[in-house]
């Protein structure tokens, strides 16, 4: 089962700010949705109480947290990643890491692609791409450039480095 990260990030390396994202592409948006449709996707809680529901046109959403009985009622929730990596395999879809921090840095050794949206800007904000991510994925498979309004920014397509 293909195991793929997906994250937009700014310059400076962040993807949050006071548990939002700090900007709003529509292009990203619907790029990140054709993206993950029909697949499984995990995310943190911080993630998930961000939409407030689950990811539109998942197969699947499962949310981490250490919270004791908390649910959700479109989502599964995990104590754990091993937990989560079972019932996301269970689905038999494509997995979609969607973040936030804690997700992308816990599975940059078993995902096989990164979906990286970079935006060329330094963007304020609070939570951060784990650094480290060239390491595991050094091979690009794909690049489209974009822009809008506000942002130029890339759709890149990294591969495990082999
Ligand atoms: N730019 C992007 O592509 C992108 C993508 C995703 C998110 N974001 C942004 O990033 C921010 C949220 O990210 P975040 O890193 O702050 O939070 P997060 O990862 O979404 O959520 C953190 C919470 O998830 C649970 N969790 C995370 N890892 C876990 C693990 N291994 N085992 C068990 N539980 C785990 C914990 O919940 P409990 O406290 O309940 O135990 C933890 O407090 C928001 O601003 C959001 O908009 C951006």
């Amino acid at each position: 089962m293909t195991i793929r990260l997906i994250a937009a990030m700014a310059r400076n390396g962040v993807i949050g700010k006071q548990g939002r994202l700090p900007w709003s592409i529509p292009e990203d948006s619907k790029h990140f949705l054709s993206a993950v449709e029909g697949g499984t996707c995990i995310s943190g809680r911080r993630s998930y109480e961000e939409l407030g529901r689950a990811i539109p046109g998942a197969g699947l959403h499962i949310v981490l947290s250490k919270q004791q009985d908390l649910t959700y009622p479109d989502a599964m929730v995990r104590p754990n990643l091993g937990d989560a990596m079972m019932a996301a395999l269970e689905s038999g879809r494509p997995i979609w890491m969607c973040g936030g921090a804690d997700v992308y840095q816990r599975t940059f050794p078993i995902a096989e692609e990164f979906w990286a949206t970079h935006i060329d800007a330094d963007v304020e904000g609070d939570v951060y791409f784990p650094d480290g991510w060239q390491d595991h994925f050094q091979h690009e498979a794909s690049r489209h450039s974009s822009s809008d309004a506000n942002f130029r920014y890339d759709f890149v397509v990294y591969r495990r480095t082999p």
